[in-house]
């Protein structure tokens, strides 16, 4: 199996090995993003792939907004603040991008009220839209509200040289509910708190998507870039709480041909960054709030983000805007602070190598044989 680059790692550019962390140091030496109130991902511009992907296929930009996490009106303001923030500064510099994904977890108890009111408020965005659910939105009616208001997933298209795919990463979850009488409430409520006691790991595409994924990329050369959307992040970043999907195994199997692969996901509401062969997976903020950082099992992070001002809800959360400049994903979290990133550890909230260990393969801790070809029915 392809092993998870981290942080440290040595990366060859231009004959002259170096560290990623001083490469890094240099460049917010001489950059300058934690000055401006928005981060700019640098440190993926010193990877391998890029080099081997460089100067291809015509340069564009989209927008990413996601775990927005409406409730009612009635029941909760904030959030629809927050939305509404993303999607008019989304529209206010709409002139420079193609298109916007929407990347899940909409509403917060798939309500079909808070799928109407996202749907409203999404409403302000007047740019090409594409949407892929996350759990929140899915695990009251089974999908049927998201899907008649935005349509199915997976669903792929291709744009200026690039293959773009947005994967359902959510909807089939193994049936946890009907042995136990669930209700559709209490099948929700279990969902919505990440609850793994009932719902086991649930996040995963299932054989039917993997084979989709599979035939989607069947004709695709194996060294042009795609881009796959994802709720879900397509590793195993925190097992616990369910921050990846189960079948990652089989996933990875069928990009490892593929040498330009960014995975472009939501689910973890922060800032995360990672490499797994030819696959660079990228992290997205919400604009509802932000999750603290996973205590162990993640790549030891290059750039940990502060810990947020519980006073100010507008604080480490946000959207981001990306682009495809010849083959390479550079990306700026638009978040809505001014000061983004630790300067020290001890900051960060992240704890030191003795407190985060890091466990590399903590999915096998909850690995559970042939559960990831078991299909709901
Ligand atoms: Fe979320
Ligand atoms: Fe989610």
């Amino acid at each position: 199996m392809p092993k998870n680059k981290h942080v440290g790692d040595s990366v060859s550019k231009g004959g002259v090995d170096i560290t990623r962390r001083t490469f890094l140091h240099k460049s917010l030496l001489t950059g300058g993003a934690v000055a401006t109130g928005s981060a700019v991902g640098f440190f993926q511009t010193l990877t391998s792939m890029e080099v081997a992907n460089a100067a291809m296929g015509e340069s564009f930009s989209f927008a990413w907004v996601s775990d927005t996490h409406l409730y009612p009106r009635e029941l909760n303001q904030r959030f629809i603040d927050k939305a509404t923030r993303a999607f008019s500064e989304v529209e206010a510099m709409g002139s420079k991008f193609d298109f916007m994904i929407f990347g899940g977890d909409l509403a917060q108890l798939g309500d079909p009220v808070e799928i109407e009111l996202g749907a409203e408020l999404l409403q302000e965005v007047t740019l090409e839209k594409h949407f892929i659910p996350g759990e929140h939105d899915w695990y009251l009616d089974l999908g049927e509200s998201w899907n008649s208001h935005f349509g199915e997933s997976p669903w792929t298209f291709d744009h200026k040289g690039v293959r773009i795919i947005g994967l359902d990463t959510v909807g089939s979850a193994p049936d946890y509910w009907s042995a136990r009488g669930m209700t559709d409430v209490e099948r929700m409520g279990h969902m919505s708190a990440l609850d793994g006691s009932q719902a086991g790991p649930w996040s995963g595409l299932g054989k039917k998507n993997r084979e989709w994924l599979s035939a989607t990329l069947s004709d695709w050369p194996a060294g042009d870039p795609v881009i796959i959307f994802s709720h879900t992040p397509l590793y195993e970043v925190y097992a616990p709480w369910n921050f990846w999907i189960r079948d990652w195994r089989q996933v990875h199997e069928i990009l490892a041909p593929y040498q330009n692969v960014t995975n472009v996901h939501g689910h973890v509401h922060q800032p995360l960054y990672n490499e797994i062969g030819g696959m660079r997976s990228i992290g997205q903020l919400a604009t509802s709030w932000p999750w603290p950082y996973a205590p162990e099992g993640t790549p030891e992070l290059t750039k940990p983000m502060l810990r947020v001002d519980p006073g100010d809800h507008f604080d480490g959360v946000g959207w981001t805007s990306l682009a495809m400049n010849e083959g390479r994903m550079d990306y700026e979290y638009m978040m809505w602070r001014e000061q983004v990133f630790a300067n020290t550890r001890a900051d960060s909230g992240t704890g030191d190598n003795q407190n985060q260990k890091l466990s590399p393969r903590i999915a096998d801790r909850g690995w559970t044989g042939d559960w990831f070809n078991i299909e709901r029915k």
